[in-house]
Parts: C-alpha cells; structure tokens; sequence
C-alpha cells in the first residue's frame, strides 16, 4: 500500500489554519442595501414575497439606513414605491423633485451626508402606469432613444436630489453615455455611475415586483439579455465602460457567476453583482421550510459571489451580514 506524499487535508485540519488559508473573506464594506420607499405610509409595511425585507415609510427608512451604516455596510440603493395614482405613461413622478424617490435621496443626503454612498436606481418602471422600463412606442414596444432622453432628466434630478451615485437599469442601448452627458451638462461631473450592465431577463425578479407594486403586463425580454448569452454580457459591458460607467454590475448573482468572472477578467472597473429578490426568497423559503441552515447558506452564497469576481454585492442580507461577519 502507497501513502500520499502531499496532503491537502492539512491545511483543514483546525480552524485556525482553515482561517489562516481562506481564500475569500467577506468585508461589510463591499455590501450595499436596497431599500424601498412607499409614498404616503407612515408605518413600514412587510413584503410576503420578501420575508424580513419591507416597504419603508420616510422615517423607517432612515432608521434602516442607520442600522446599516452602523454594521459598516457599504452604501445604500434606493427604490421609490409612488402611489398609483402618480403612475403615467411616461413615468413623470420619477422626475420630479418631489417625486417619492427623490425625496427618499435628498432625506437619506442630508442624515448621512458623505458618510455612506447613497445609490439611486434610475430606471422607470417603478413610476409608469404600464411598468415598462421606458416610454412606449406605437407599437407598444419600449423607445429606446426617446427613453433615454428621459433618463438624463432623470440622473439630473437624483443628482440635485443628492444621489452619489446613480444606477441606471433599464438596459436601453446608450443610457450611460446619455447620462453620463447630461450630468456632466448638469455640473455633476462627480457624481458615479453604477451601471447595471449585464442583466437578464430572467425569473428571478418575481418577488422585487410585488416590492415596487409593478404593472408590467408581459416581460422585459426586448430590452434585458438573454440568459443564454455570455458573450453579449462582455459586449455590454464594454459599451458601457466606454460610454464613461465606473462600476458595472451583473444581475442577477448566482446564477450568472460564470458572466462575474468573465467580466472580471476583462476590465479594470470594479465590478459589482446584484443578488436579486428571488435569490434572496429560495433561501427564505428553503430556511422556513428547516430544509437548509440559513445563515450559513446566505454566507456561502455572497462568498460564491465574490469568489466569481463581483467586488461589491447588493443583497437585501447586507446589514444582518454585515453584523455577523463585522
Ligand atoms: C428595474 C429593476 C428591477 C430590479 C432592480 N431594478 C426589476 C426588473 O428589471 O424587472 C430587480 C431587483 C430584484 O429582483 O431584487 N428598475
């Protein structure tokens, strides 16, 4: 009988050398809560789809928001939930000064100043009566160029509101450069893009459009990739590098881990991943359910994410991760 020369099994034999070996170690910093903020509520209200994530008056925000800064968490990214009655074709309420999300922005600045990156998600289908990404066309298909002429109004009016750092996500052909153009127009030069620049048309969003309350009748599948498409990813990205983005983003997370590492290898931005709402449901549900151990299957997931690449990682998990890991 031969015995091996070379064990493996030595460097997991404590815990102290597994530690002293590990390869990938998450850090608070790297994680970014989304939030939503509900126009006209006063006390938060629970998402079913979501269990543990809500939808979060002014004042709950704030609160959810220091909670966060104060586990170390990263920055925030803010959602804005408007009345119904504020929804129209052209998605208006997402311009407004005194939109719901523009409001919930110019709160979240003045509480916490530079002391955390405050995201916004520039995109309109939380604000259009037909909960379309975009202005539709005649033939009902979203407008790509007259959408986009919207979104650099849009950037504009977060910038003003006090947004770091805005998100655009709704996959239209041009929306960085259109928006970086028209910050810069704006004398916003400083103010970063996050462009959600791979994201697909997938099924894992179910749970975030109970969140916003979306209208989409039909899909998203003319405007978001295929999830297929690899390559496609790596040739949005590099539109959207070139077009001025400073962080590019994959959506969602898990799934797509094999589109983190391409695009990691590929460009000197940071790359960020956002673990999307149904991510974030199957292990609710899976935990609920006693079928896995929940925290550690959170961990493993947000450490499977970096792993692939992602340097930054959006997840409704941030603030109790960041606690347990901080
Ligand atoms: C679009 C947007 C969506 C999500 C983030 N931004 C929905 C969509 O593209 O259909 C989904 C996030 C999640 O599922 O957690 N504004």
């Amino acid at each position: 009988m031969s015995f091996p020369d070379i064990r493996p099994r030595r460097l997991r034999r404590t815990p102290a050398i597994r530690r002293l070996v590990e390869e990938t170690r998450l850090s608070p910093a790297e994680l970014i809560l989304p939030l939503f903020l509900k126009d006209g509520i006063t006390e938060p209200k629970p998402i079913s789809s979501l269990p543990g994530v809500v939808q979060h008056s002014r004042e709950s925000l704030l609160k959810a928001a220091h909670d966060a800064v104060s586990a170390g968490v990263g920055g925030l990214m803010l959602f804005g939930v408007p009345d119904n009655a504020d929804k129209d074709e052209t998605g208006s309420a997402g311009l407004d000064p005194d939109g719901i999300l523009n409001v919930g922005v110019r709160d979240l600045r003045s509480e916490f100043g530079d002391a955390t990156v405050i995201m916004s998600d520039l995109c309109l289908d939380e604000f259009t009566s037909h909960g379309h990404c975009g202005v539709l066309a005649a033939d009902g298909s979203v407008d790509n160029d007259a959408t986009l002429e919207i979104y650099g109004r849009m950037a504009v009016a977060q910038a003003e509101a006090g947004a770091h750092m805005v998100g655009p996500s709704g996959m239209m052909d041009g929306q960085i450069g259109v928006v970086r153009r028209a910050l810069d127009a704006a004398g916003h030069q400083d103010v970063s893009i996050l462009a959600y620049s791979a994201k697909y048309a997938g099924a894992f969003y179910g749970p975030f459009r109970e969140a916003v309350e979306s209208t989409l009748q039909g899909d998203r599948r003319q405007y978001q990739q295929d999830p297929p498409n690899l390559r496609e990813a790596l040739r949005e990205v590099d539109l959207d590098v070139a077009e001025g983005a400073d962080i590019v983003m994959v959506k969602p997370a898990l799934p797509y881990l094999d589109v983190i590492a391409a695009i990691r290898e590929r460009v000197t931005v940071p790359v960020a991943a956002y673990q999307v709402s149904g991510e974030y449901s199957m292990v609710e549900a899976a935990a609920a359910n006693g079928w896995i151990d929940r925290e550690r299957t959170i961990l493993e997931t947000l450490t499977s994410i970096k792993r692939a690449g992602a340097q930054i990682t959006l997840t409704y998990w941030a603030t109790e991760v960041a606690e347990l890991i901080g």
